[in-house]
């Protein structure tokens, strides 16, 4: 399997809250190192078995705190769901397979007959296989929760109605210190409201979601510095290094947390997917060079007091930008 691929959107030495959108197989990513033209909506690379892990972990704690619908329409489902299984056996190497009813996956040893119209999982039967062990007990409750498994990416699907928009439904089992259920049902504007600084993009709300629907497909990236690469930062999770009051800046044990997310619409179904794909990577590695650190550094000196907060940095902040500074000069 293949590496993960290294993001650096921090490169653009701003912090921004904003859309931030390259068309999906058009433009180029500047924040890779060749800066190459991506297409792809799923990656399956060689950390695949510690989100199998992570996202078992999660079902096995409680699915509802991470997955659920709120009023998602029959037409949304199924495009949804067709979008899913086809794309999903196209990008995953071999790895799964798919024949319009029955979806294999050859390292979870799975086969299941899904009725993508009606959401459901008809059976589901299970070999051994290198990482069947990893989701030996659990049960998924539908199709989207099937799909959701056998993937690294979180998925939340936007519905668009007469009234405005509203989420519809998620499957976010790796989320970085937010809960789904605060966000299910919710607009744009409600989804975002925590976000330090999201006046702006959310005063062009409609025209945003306008847009993921009818002229996609988009990716888009988010990073932050986390203090712990464990995956599901859900607020209910149990707590761990990441945001503790007690945690202080260690560069051995701090990581730059990226999430690739890409948009999908379905104009005939009336909404579109999100996902949310998180790369940790140690912080010493996502700064390899002075330009690296300069840019950090201008990033992070960017944002606002408010957004320093809202990104959980405040106790990292004294340590972390004269590290930084340090870096920036001749040490590399
Ligand atoms: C056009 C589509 C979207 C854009 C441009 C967008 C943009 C953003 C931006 C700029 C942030 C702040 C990132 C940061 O922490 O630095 C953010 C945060 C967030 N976004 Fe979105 N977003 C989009 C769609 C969605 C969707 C569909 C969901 C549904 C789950 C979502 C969920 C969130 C959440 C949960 C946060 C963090 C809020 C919190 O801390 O409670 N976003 N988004």
């Amino acid at each position: 399997m293949l590496q993960p691929t290294l993001y650096r959107p921090f490169l653009s030495g701003r912090y921004e809250v904003a859309a931030g959108l390259f068309r999906l197989g058009v433009q180029p990513i500047p924040w890779r190192d060749d800066g190459a033209v991506e297409a792809h909506t799923f990656a399956f690379d060689e950390t695949y078995p510690a989100f199998v892990a992570s996202k078992a972990a999660a079902h096995r704690r409680g699915l509802h705190e991470y997955a659920g619908e709120a009023n998602l329409t029959p037409d949304l489902r199924l495009a949804t769901l067709s979008f899913l299984a086809t794309t999903i056996a196209a990008e995953s190497g071999g790895v799964v397979t798919w024949d319009g009813e029955r979806l294999h996956n050859a390292l979870l040893g799975w086969t299941v007959h899904l009725d993508l119209r009606r959401g459901t999982v008809e059976h589901l039967s299970r070999v051994p296989a290198p990482l069947s062990e990893l989701l030996a007990d659990i049960h998924p409750v539908n199709a989207l929760d099937v799909l959701g498994l056998n993937i690294q990416e979180d998925l939340a699907l936007i519905a668009r109605g007469p009234t405005g928009d509203w989420l519809a439904a998620t499957h976010v089992l790796n989320p970085q210190h937010w809960d789904p259920r605060d966000k299910l049902g919710r607009d744009f504007l409600g989804v975002h409201a925590p976000v330090a600084g999201s006046g702006p993009m959310n005063a062009t709300a409609p025209r945003l979601v306008d847009a993921v629907i009818s002229r996609g497909p988009f990716v888009r990236f988010a990073w932050g510095i986390a203090m712990s690469d464990r995956l599901d930062h859900h607020p209910a999770a149990p707590p761990d290094a990441d945001r503790h009051a007690q945690t202080r800046f260690d560069p051995t044990g701090a990581f730059l947390r990226v999430e690739r997310q890409t948009l999908t619409g379905f104009p005939h179904a009336q909404g579109a997917l999100f996902t949310i794909r998180p790369y940790t990577y140690p912080l010493l590695e996502a700064v390899a060079s002075p330009v690296h650190a300069t840019a950090l550094t201008q990033a992070l000196r960017s944002m606002t007091p408010e957004q320093v907060a809202y990104k959980g940095l405040n106790g990292l902040i004294p340590d972390l930008l004269p590290w930084l500074d340090a870096h920036a000069g001749t040490l590399f």
